[in-house]
């Protein structure tokens, strides 16, 4: 079966905040967040939910695809930010896009989140259940960031980026994927969402905001991706040679560049758009690829690895010719 990524899309928030920006209400420079993240400037939310940011990129997507929101059988919204518990975000995207006919769910796997919403999809598509998906990764992660840490205030962004896929019949599998958990490492990046709060207990107040081990993070990614890259490859007989692209998390630029070190790969073919927009958790593969296919750098025919790796611990890579 062929999962054919029909169409792209991506959607940034409209707000803009560069490093010299951060330095007004934070004890940190522009040259030492670009010498340790390479970010220079991330897109902050001006008041856009994450499913307004959502339904603007799942609408690009189809439009790129020429594709009728009628005939969607299948919406995943990837997040680890919505606004609200309820309803979850692909039922307000299908709402807001007009998918009557579509099930739509989330999947919340942090910034593994988008690679584990299409290994889904593409598990759907094989088994025939679904001929063709959305699946949107979106996030409004500057509402859950503690603005006076340092540490965490100056990685992440907002936005959202979709990709319309459909089912072709073909003898040969196009993709193929590894994923994992490490859930007894979850305190390493976590953020406390809601207490429990009833007649009978009452939580203590929480501060409901990201907190993270960075260093930890860093070992962590630099520690798992190659080798989970590698035994991908590995597995389905595919020489690190033959890969065109390798479409990683954007989580920063010196993790990047450790994991392309590692696999022995130029960075020629590890494209990064971190710089301009941070880290966007869940939308970061989706935004990217979007980009790499508006620039032309991402190409029918091509063989592409994605590669996610987030808070849960979350990981994975997976392998389309595209
Ligand atoms: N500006 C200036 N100084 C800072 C800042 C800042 N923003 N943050 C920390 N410092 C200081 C620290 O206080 C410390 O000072 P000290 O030596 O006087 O104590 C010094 O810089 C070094 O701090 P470290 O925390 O050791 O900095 P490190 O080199 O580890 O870099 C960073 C921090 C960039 C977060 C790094 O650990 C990292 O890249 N980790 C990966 C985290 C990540 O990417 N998370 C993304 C979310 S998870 C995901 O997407 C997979």
């Amino acid at each position: 079966m062929k999962m054919e990524i029909m169409g792209t899309g991506s959607e940034l928030a409209k707000g803009l905040l560069t490093n010299d920006d951060l330095t007004q209400f934070m004890e940190t420079s522009d040259e030492w967040i670009r010498e340790r993240t390479g970010i220079e400037k991330r897109h902050v939310s001006l008041g856009e939910s994450v499913a307004d940011l959502a339904t603007e990129a799942a609408l690009k997507a189809l439009e790129d695809a020429k594709a009728d929101a009628k005939d969607i059988e299948l919406i995943i919204v990837a997040s680890c930010s919505a606004e609200d518990a309820l309803p979850c975000l692909a039922c307000q995207v299908q709402s807001n896009i007009g998918a009557d006919k579509a099930v739509a769910f989330d999947l919340n796997a942090a910034c593994a989140g988008f690679l584990f919403a299409l290994n889904t999809t593409f598990t759907y598509l094989k088994s025939g259940i679904y001929k063709n998906a959305l699946v949107i990764g979106a996030e409004v992660l500057s509402k859950i960031i503690d603005w006076t840490d340092r540490g965490t205030g100056i990685l992440f962004g907002d936005g959202a980026g979709a990709v319309y896929v459909e089912a072709k019949m073909q003898d040969e599998d196009n993709y193929r994927f590894l994923q994992r958990a490490c859930g007894a490492k979850g305190s390493v990046l976590s953020c406390v969402n809601r207490d429990i709060n009833n007649p009978l207990y009452k939580s203590e107040v929480s501060k409901k905001k990201v907190v993270m081990d960075g260093k930890e993070v860093f070992r962590f990614a630099v520690g798992t991706i190659p080798a989970c890259i590698e035994e991908l490859l590995s597995i389905n007989n595919i020489d690190k040679e033959e890969i065109d692209l390798f479409l990683l998390h954007q989580a920063n630029k010196r993790i990047i560049t450790s994991i392309a070190k590692k696999l022995g790969t130029g960075m020629e073919k590890f494209p990064t758009n971190v710089e301009k927009v941070g880290n966007m958790s869940s939308a970061s593969i989706p935004v990217l690829l979007d980009e790499c296919k508006k620039s032309g750098l991402l190409k029918k025919g091509q063989k592409v690895v994605l590669s996610g790796f987030g808070a849960g611990l979350t990981y994975g890579a997976s392998v389309i010719d595209f």
